[in-house]
């Protein structure tokens, strides 16, 4: 199919070494592109790097300082995926304002830093695709997750917003939602509530939770130049348990 290749551009996907950012990397790589696996854990980044022929970066996304520097490694950048997310479950009464600070730096401050950082040089170069990861609990709200959703629904501002300013300089800005999806961050949850997952699966209509796979696809699909008229959209993967 034509518009499909992302050959001879640089994608940088950030938390690229976990469960679905990995499986983001394989996807924009098997399209050709060069993918700089931005992630914390550099072993880690580093193993991912090296499973789609990319690049590993380390980056602290709790450190401004260190996603200047960051940005200043990863050079010209033509797909910004921001997929690194961190959830502190619990109710929010009893919520710590430290692991709301920490949910903030990571899930909102940091795709507004790269951003402000990286989208100048794609207008600069005609053009180019951000991507972020919100959640089905921003849309639709999530039990013990009010920080959390409160820092995924900023993205929705941020993405629309972006969407309007960055188009005449040929960049789409779009959201994708995972739902419940078997990751390393869902599993650490349910390894705490057995059973959780098995009944999660039962109120989704597709009756299974989600994969990394299933994300990973609609986010390439997203960065093709078949993708170039979709823009300020929210999209849901989550087998049908939201629908809006
Ligand atoms: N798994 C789900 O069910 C689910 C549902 C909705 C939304 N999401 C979102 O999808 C995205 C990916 O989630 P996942 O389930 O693959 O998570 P994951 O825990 O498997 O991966 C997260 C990655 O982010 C990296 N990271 C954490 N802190 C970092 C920091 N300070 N600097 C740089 N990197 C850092 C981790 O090292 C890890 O590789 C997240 O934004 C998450 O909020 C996930």
């Amino acid at each position: 199919m034509d518009g499909m290749s992302l050959s001879g551009r640089t994608a940088v996907v950030t938390g690229g070494a976990g469960g679905i950012g990995r499986a983001i990397c394989a996807d924009l790589a098997a399209l050709g592109a060069r993918v700089i696996v931005a992630d914390i854990d550099l072993v880690a980044a580093e193993e991912a790097a090296k499973e789609v022929g990319g690049v590993a970066l380390r980056v602290d996304l709790t450190d401004p300082d260190d996603i200047d520097r960051f940005i200043g490694a990863a050079g010209d950048v033509d797909i910004l995926v921001h997929n690194a997310g961190v959830s502190i479950v619990e109710p929010f009464t009893e919520s710590d304002p430290a692991a709301w600070d920490l949910m903030w730096k990571i899930n909102l401050r940091a795709p507004m830093q790269l951003t402000k950082g990286l989208l100048p040089g794609m207008v600069e170069r005609g053009g180019g695709r951000l991507i972020f990861i919100s959640s089905d609990g921003a849309r639709a709200g999530s039990g013990g997750e009010g920080a959390y959703a409160a820092t995924k629904a900023g993205l929705f501002g941020l993405a629309k917003t972006l969407a309007r300013e960055a188009a005449r300089g040929g960049v789409t800005s779009n959201i994708v939602c995972p739902g419940p999806t078997d990751t390393p961050m869902v599993r650490a949850v349910s390894d705490q509530h057995p059973g959780l997952l098995d009944k999660l699966a039962k109120q989704i209509p597709l009756r299974r939770i989600g994969r990394p796979d299933d994300i990973a696809g609609i986010v390439a699909f997203l960065c093709t130049d078949r993708a170039a008229y979709i823009t300020g959209q929210t999209l849901s993967v989550s087998g049908g348990i939201t629908m809006q």
